[in-house]
């Protein structure tokens, strides 16, 4: 019998976290013991919320999970980090064929890296497909409504922030 516990990575940029990200940590635990949330460290890239803030409003999330879900952030190859929480499996969502081309090189280039590591896709649910962190990083600093693509926790968070950068 295999008692080890299946690791299962998620990794990204979650700036902010969505409700579609929510729909695949969710499905991924029905096949998963554990899932790894890993937030990529800010590095060149300029963020409405730092590392830290996103690891604390991710785990508020998932303060009822803490044993199945686990919120991190990594700095240098993803792969390397995979290796670390003794996990071979890395998650991504496709939404549409225009994700394709992107998923498609970072898999090929973290299997060069480290060929034991697979990356499984999951298509994101229909609801969900046209919602990205991008797109709510569009709407919300205008007052959109964005409750139908995130967390109550991250809209909160986008209310503060917006206003905290419009004062
Ligand atoms: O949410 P994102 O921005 O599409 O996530 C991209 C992420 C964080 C998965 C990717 O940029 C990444 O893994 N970066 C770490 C550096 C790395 O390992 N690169 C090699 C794979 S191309």
């Amino acid at each position: 019998m295999n008692t080890k516990s299946q690791i299962a990575v998620f990794p990204g940029s979650f700036d902010p976290f969505t409700n579609g990200h929510i729909d695949i940590v969710e499905r991924s635990l029905k096949i998963f013991d554990k899932v790894h949330i890993a937030i990529l460290e800010n590095m060149t890239k300029n963020t409405l919320f730092t590392s830290q803030e996103r690891i604390d409003l991710i785990r508020e999330i998932y303060s009822d999970k803490p044993e199945r879900v686990v919120v991190d952030s990594f700095g240098g190859l993803l792969v390397d980090y995979v290796n670390q929480v003794d996990s071979t499996i890395i998650i991504r969502g496709l939404r549409a064929t225009s994700d394709y081309d992107y998923e498609a090189q970072m898999a090929l280039m973290n299997r060069q890296l480290r060929g034991e590591i697979e990356t499984l896709f999951m298509m994101t649910r229909e609801k969900n497909s046209y919602i990205s962190s991008t797109l709510v990083k569009q709407v919300a600093p205008f007052g959109g409504d964005v409750s139908g693509l995130v967390h109550p926790v991250i809209e909160n968070a986008l209310k503060e922030r917006y206003s905290e950068l419009h004062k």
